[in-house]
C-alpha cells in the first residue's frame, strides 16, 4: 500500500510540496459548478485538510457523490491556499473513494450532544471534541512516562487479578471461572476451593499494595495501569474502569509525598498547554472559556495544605447550606472538596492528617493516635484527584491496624514480610488518570474522557 503522509506533518510544512497522497475521512464537501473542496480528516490532528477538486481531475464526477464520513485517498500538490480559513490546501490530481458512507452516517454536520454521543462512542472518536481528548489522552500518558522516567522512578507492572482481601476495600468486580448457574452466589470456602485460583480472586482497585513491594527493592517506583471499582455510583466524577497512576516511594514521608503530588499534576498541566496547544484552544473555545486562565493559575499557585481538622472547621463556620453535614470524622463529600478548592482557597488544596478511622489500614499512624499520615489533593471543578498517604512501616502497628479493621494478618503474611525484613519509611499516591483529564480539558463528566467508559447498566461497545 502506498504510504500516506499524515496531515498534521504536512500543515507544519513553510513550503508548497510537490507530490502528497493523504488518506482520511471526508467531515464535509461543497460543490460548485467546477470545482469541489473537499474537508478530509486523518485523526492526526485537529485541523482538517481542504483538498480542491476541478473538472480536470479524473474521477471528478464519482467525487461529486462522495458523502460525509466516506474514506478517501487523495494525490495532488500541496499549496498554499488562496481561501480563507487555511494556510495550506491540496490541489487534487487523483481522488480514490477507500469506501462510501451511505447518508445514515450519524454524524453529519450538525452538532450533537453529549449524551447522544455516548450512545454512539464507536463513532464519536471522529468528531473534533473527542478526536481532541483522545489525542490529549494519549499525550498525557506519555508525559507521565517522561515525568518519572526522569526521575529515575522504574515503571512497574501490578496485578490485575487480585487475592480476595487486597486492600480490605469493598466494591470489587469477582473473577470466576465457575458457572453460576451451579456455584450460586455463597461465599464460602468450598465454593471457591473448586474456583480457578482455589481462592476468592478480584479484579484490582489499586496497585499500591504491590508496588509498594517493589519500591522496597526498587527504590522509586510507579505503576500506571487499568482499576476497577464496582461501587453503585452513578457520578459524573466516578467510571467502575479508569487508569490510575501511583507512584511509591522508598524513604519519603508525607511532606516528600505532597510536594510529588503538586509537582506532577502542575508538570502535566503545562505539559498539555506546551504540547496540546492546538486541541486545547478547542475546548477553551467551546467548553469552558476560563480554561486556560483555571489552568495557569494550577501551574502557578502554591497548593495550600491544610490538616482535615481545619477543613472541618472551615467548612462548619462557613454556613453554607451542605447536602451533607460535616464534622470531625466525617469523609468529605464532593460539595465539601469543592467547596474549599473553588469557595475558600480558590486554588488546590491538599488535606492531610485525616482520623484513622476513616482511612484504610495501611496509612501510618500518627503520634496523637487518632489521625493518620493521609493526603488528598483537590482540585477545582473535580474535587479528589489524587488521594495518597505515608506507609505504616512498624509491624506490630501494622498488625493491630489490619486487626482493628476486621482483617486477617493471615491473608497479608506477605504485606507484612516487607515491615519485618528491612522496612523503610516510605510513601504514595493514586491520582486518577480520567479526572486529570477532566481538568485539563474542561470537561464535565467522566465518561467524555476515556472512549467506552464502564458505568453501573452500561457496557456496549
Ligand atoms: O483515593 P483512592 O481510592 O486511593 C487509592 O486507591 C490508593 N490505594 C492509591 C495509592 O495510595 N497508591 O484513589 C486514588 C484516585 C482518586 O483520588 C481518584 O482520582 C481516582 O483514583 N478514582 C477514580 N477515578 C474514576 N472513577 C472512580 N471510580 C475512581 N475512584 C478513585
Ligand atoms: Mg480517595
Amino acid at each position: 500500500m502506498e504510504n500516506r503522509q499524515k496531515i498534521a506533518f504536512l500543515l507544519k510544512t513553510d513550503q508548497p510540496v510537490e507530490k502528497v497522497l493523504i488518506k482520511g475521512w471526508i467531515r464535509t464537501k461543497r460543490d460548485s459548478k467546477t470545482f469541489s473542496f473537499i474537508e478530509i480528516n486523518d485523526g492526526s490532528c485537529l485541523k482538517n485538510m481542504q483538498v480542491v477538486l476541478d473538472a480536470s481531475t479524473p474521477n471528478y464526477a464519482d467525487s461529486k457523490k462522495l458523502t460525509t464520513g466516506s474514506a478517501v485517498a487523495v494525490w495532488g500538490e500541496l499549496v498554499r491556499s488562496q481561501g480563507g480559513g487555511q494556510q495550506w490546501e491540496i490541489q487534487a490530481d487523483r481522488i480514490e473513494t477507500i469506501s462510501l458512507a451511505p447518508d445514515t452516517y450519524p454524524l453529519q454536520k450538525k452538532r450533537h450532544s453529549d449524551e447522544y454521543l455516548r450512545t454512539i462512542a464507536h463513532l464519536r472518536p471522529r468528531t473534533n471534541k473527542y478526536g481532541s481528548i483522545f489525542r490529549i489522552r494519549s499525550e498525557l500518558s506519555w508525559a507521565v512516562h517522561q515525568f518519572f522516567r526522569d526521575r529515575g522512578f522504574r515503571y512497574v507492572h501490578t496485578p490485575v487479578i487480585t487475592g480476595s482481601d487486597c486492600e480490605g476495600a469493598g466494591a470489587l468486580f469477582r473473577v470466576t471461572t465457575l458457572d453460576p448457574s451451579v456455584s450460586g452466589q455463597s461465599k464460602d470456602t468450598d465454593t471457591y476451593a473448586n474456583d480457578f485460583f482455589g481462592q476468592e480472586s478480584n479484579l484490582t482497585v489499586s496497585g499500591q499494595l504491590s508496588a509498594e513491594m517493589l519500591a522496597l527493592s526498587l527504590g522509586d517506583v510507579y505503576t500506571f495501569g487499568p482499576t476497577f471499582r464496582a461501587e453503585n455510583s452513578n457520578t459524573s466524577r466516578h467510571v467502575a474502569e479508569f487508569w490510575m497512576i501511583e507512584p511509591e516511594m522508598a524513604f519519603c514521608d508525607l511532606d516528600g509525598n505532597m510536594t510529588l503530588g503538586e509537582t506532577l499534576i502542575k508538570h502535566l498541566v503545562s505539559f498539555a498547554m506546551d504540547h496540546c496547544t492546538e486541541d486545547l484552544q478547542l475546548f477553551a473555545r467551546f467548553v469552558d472559556k476560563q480554561l486556560m486562565a483555571t489552568l495557569e493559575h494550577i501551574v502557578s499557585s502554591d497548593f495550600e495544605r491544610v490538616p482535615y481538622t481545619d477543613a472541618i472547621n472551615i467548612l462548619a463556620a462557613s454556613n453554607q447550606s451542605f447536602t451533607f453535614d460535616v464534622g470531625y470524622g466525617v469523609d468529605l463529600q464532593s460539595e465539601h472538596e469543592r467547596f474549599l478548592t473553588e469557595t475558600y482557597f480558590k486554588k488546590p488544596v491538599i488535606l492531610f492528617d485525616y482520623p484513622k478511622t476513616i482511612k484504610p489500614f495501611y496509612m501510618r499512624l500518627n503520634d496523637d493516635g487518632e489521625t493518620v499520615g493521609a493526603m488528598d489533593v483537590l482540585v477545582p471543578r473535580i474535587g479528589e484527584l489524587i488521594g495518597g498517604s505515608q506507609r505504616e512501616e512498624r509491624l506490630d502497628i501494622l498488625e493491630k491496624r489490619i486487626a482493628s479493621a476486621g482483617l486477617s494478618t493471615d491473608a497479608y503474611w506477605w504485606y507484612l514480610d516487607s515491615r519485618r525484613y528491612g522496612t523503610v519509611p516510605h510513601s504514595g499516591f493514586g491520582l486518577g488518570f480520567e479526572r486529570l483529564l477532566m481538568l485539563v480539558s474542561g470537561i464535565s463528566n467522566i465518561r467524555d474522557v476515556i472512549p467506552f467508559p464502564r458505568t453501573p447498566g452500561t457496557i456496549d461497545f
